[in-house]
């Protein structure tokens, strides 16, 4: 029998395997958009056939298995499993008997045996580990103490469709194609500062930048619970990402040369009963156009954040500024979410050649 592929985070992957979700993402999304909003897609005069995207999850049904609250993740992967044909089952931890009555390896066991894929969103990372090693189907992460891939992903899809903000022989992808889907446009090497805390999206970040020619350079304060986990650290150090990271406290140096900051929650799910402390030690942290300015970013930077934001830790001119692509950023968790699901539940193959459906 075949092994059962899981994805926990983007070190399992090759950076070929990433390069790969990303190309099938941007496929995804371009077939589908122009079948959920066609009054939006009128190449001039012509008539296209509107073609769904992959059915690879016709009549198949996918858990979303949910101990934290969730807009994002969750709404893309409903309405992604929508449109590869499948349909997503949101099990909340109110809803069913997991971590109550019922240990996750027993869950496992029986949702693999009635669902074709399990999306998880867990509290410790262990509890993933746990569920992906007793299921018989793929388990996907959906957020973890220590990882967040598939917000990743969708950060490097936003990433390489903005491709032209930061290279300028490059031309704006045009999107109002119906007829014709222009290639991802590939991305110079960047670099990408961080500021903020050590959590499960910067811990993706580590293990993925570096290995695709980016470099990053993160601030973090000083304090040890701020710093990389050593299950993540190493990782990271396995991958021999580390060369390509600078790390230190100091968020003006990290921005030095930025192309593009990033920033998450100071305050994680989970971590409500730390928030005082944490709104202290976070202090000087909040990403602005002056720390920007004065730590010596690129002017032309662009900002990016997983959401859910608080005024804290980026003020509201960056955010709702014309360097944020935080609402592309958090509409492609959709399309990136429908690749990972595409390739992982419907076609058991994450990121070998395959032709494009
Ligand atoms: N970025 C992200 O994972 O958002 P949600 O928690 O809303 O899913
Ligand atoms: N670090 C945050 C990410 C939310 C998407 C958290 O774990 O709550």
């Amino acid at each position: 029998m075949a092994t059962v592929p899981h994805l926990m985070t983007l070190a399992d992957l090759s950076p070929r395997q990433i390069t790969r979700i990303l190309t099938q993402a941007h496929h995804l999304k371009h077939r589908s958009l122009p079948w959920l909003a066609p009054q939006q897609y009128k190449p001039s005069g012509k008539r296209v056939k509107l073609r769904l995207p992959s059915q690879s999850l016709f009549n198949k049904s996918i858990a979303l298995l949910f101990s934290k609250r969730s807009t994002r993740t969750r709404v893309a992967a409903e309405t992604a499993a929508l449109l590869l044909g499948g349909r997503a089952l949101f099990l909340g931890k109110e809803d069913i008997q997991l971590g109550v009555n019922e240990s996750a390896r027993d869950t496992a066991a029986v949702i693999g045996g009635m669902c074709q894929g399990i999306f998880a969103r867990v509290g410790e990372h262990a509890e993933i580990e746990e569920l992906a090693k007793y299921s018989p189907v793929p388990v996907l992460n959906a957020l973890s103490s220590l990882w967040h891939p598939t917000q990743i992903l969708a950060d490097l899809l936003t990433l390489h469709e903005h491709a032209h903000l930061f290279d300028p022989t490059l031309q704006p992808l045009r999107v109002d194609e119906r007829s014709r889907i222009a290639p991802l446009p590939n991305l110079r090497p960047l670099t990408i500062a961080y500021v903020g805390d050590s959590a499960n999206v910067l811990h993706d970040m580590l293990v993925t930048y570096p290995r695709l020619g980016h470099s990053l350079r993160v601030a973090t304060p000083p304090q040890s619970a701020y710093q990389a986990p050593e299950a993540v650290w190493n990782r990271v150090v396995e991958l021999q990402c580390d060369k390509g990271i600078w790390w230190g406290t100091d968020p003006r140096e990290a921005v030095k040369g930025a192309d593009v900051v990033v920033t998450d929650t100071w305050i994680s799910m989970g971590q409500e009963a730390e928030k005082e402390q944490r709104l202290k030690d976070f202090q000087g942290y909040q990403v602005t156009e002056a720390l920007c300015r004065e730590g010596g970013a690129n002017p032309d930077w662009k900002f990016l954040h997983c959401l859910p934001r608080k005024a804290h830790e980026v003020d509201d001119d960056v955010f709702y500024g014309g360097r944020s692509l935080v609402f592309p950023e958090a509409e492609n968790r959709k399309w990136t979410i429908m690749a990972a699901f595409d390739l992982l539940f419907g076609k058991w193959n994450l990121g070998e050649d395959q032709a494009l459906s």
